[in-house]
């Protein structure tokens, strides 16, 4: 569980480890590269809208250079995490399915990865029940990303799931004894309750040989810097200021013609003066694959008009691929249904697996 006092968000230091702590948030990948079959991943995204660009840069590229490297990879679409602040998960079946598309659409290759819904794994959600015992209430109560979650929710009161859900993750994560997740800064202190409950799990129910049950998961951290929406707040599902992967190239230039910039003619990269501006040149550039400085010098004084027709331009050509791809998976629902059957039954058969380790060592009958 966190002792930090760090705040989660955008501004949050990536390390959030605390003194004795091995493990670091991220590291240099050389082991990864030189040994991926050492190394399993799991992450995921909650089934509550499509994905967007932040989701693209920030996570699903650096999920696909994983399973090139020969990472095992394991992706849990969290459909229990969906009702942690709303009473009923909306249009639950279509945000899961497209899901699925937007991964495969990126490149996620299903006959590699394991993609499955938390509902649909009992053991995984069994092992919550021994996770919860190993964590205080106050410790629930102090995590940074937990409370900044409430803030925005709009319900009434906090349920208890909302609570616990960092717990839950430590399921997701632990069921398959993953020691890698890919995921942004405001996760961080859900890692850390994931390594602590191992960590107190293994010397709580030792094994008489010593070894440990689980894995001290580590996150790893994209080095892409962080996209903004188009209001200029952070880039969100729920916010409404996101560009779907999978809008249409009108859709993407009308998006982008509403963002938010400046009145200053000429265009530069400034993220912390001019972040507005800033954040639609990093776009263009992460797009283009160029730094962002040379894109904003090539645009100089064309404006905010000239720096659209830019964005829109190199969002919609990079985009172009993925999006044929995802509409031509999009005919097929049935294909998509049989991509969650079989990772959801590979999950299983692992859950299994761990749960009788836990039983055992608890000395359950
Ligand atoms: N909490 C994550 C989010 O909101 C989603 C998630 C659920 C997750 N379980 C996970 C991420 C396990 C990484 C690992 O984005």
């Amino acid at each position: 569980m966190t002792t930090t006092t760090t705040t989660a968000g955008p501004d949050a230091p990536a390390d959030l480890t605390g003194p004795g702590d091995s493990t670091r948030p991220t590291g240099p990948d050389d082991d990864i590269r030189e040994n991926p079959a050492a190394h399993r991943v799991l992450t995921g995204d909650r089934p509550t809208g499509p994905l967007h660009l932040g989701h693209y840069f920030g996570s699903l590229r650096n999920r696909v250079r994983l399973q090139r490297l020969g990472v095992e990879m394991f992706l849990v679409i969290p459909d229990y995490q969906v009702i942690t602040d709303r009473d009923v998960a909306d249009r639950l079946a279509e945000h899961t399915e497209n899901l699925v598309l937007d991964y495969l659409a990126t490149g996620i290759d299903p006959d590699r990865a394991t993609v499955f819904t938390h509902s649909s794994v009992p053991a995984l959600n069994q092992l919550l029940l021994p996770f919860l015992s190993l964590v205080s209430v106050a410790e629930l109560h102090r995590n940074p990303t937990v409370k900044d979650e409430i803030a925005h929710s709009s319900q009434a009161s906090v349920n208890g799931l909302m609570l616990t859900y960092p717990v839950h993750q430590a399921a997701d994560i632990l069921f398959c004894k993953a020691d890698l997740v890919p995921v942004g800064k405001d996760q961080l202190p859900h890692l850390e309750v994931a390594r602590t409950v191992a960590r107190r799990f293994d010397e709580r129910y030792p094994r008489p040989d010593g070894t440990p049950v689980f894995p001290r998961p580590r996150a790893l951290l994209s080095d892409a810097p962080l996209l903004l929406g188009t209001d200029g707040g952070k880039m969100s599902k729920s916010r409404g200021n996101s560009i779907p992967l999978a809008a249409d190239e009108d859709t993407t230039a009308r998006l982008v013609k509403g963002a938010k910039t400046d009145t200053e003619r000429r265009i530069t990269y400034d993220p912390a003066g001019r972040p507005e501006v800033s954040n639609l040149v990093l776009l263009a550039a992460l797009c283009q694959d160029r730094a962002p400085e040379t894109v904003a010098e090539e645009i100089g004084d064309g404006g905010s008009a000239a720096l659209k027709r830019t964005v829109t331009e190199a969002v919609n050509e990079h985009l172009r691929p993925i999006r044929a791809r995802r509409a031509e998976l999009a005919t097929d629902r049935g294909h998509l249904r049989a991509v969650l059957r079989a990772g959801s039954e590979r999950a299983n058969g692992i859950a299994d697996a761990t749960l009788a380790e836990v039983r055992e060592v608890m000395g359950s009958l």
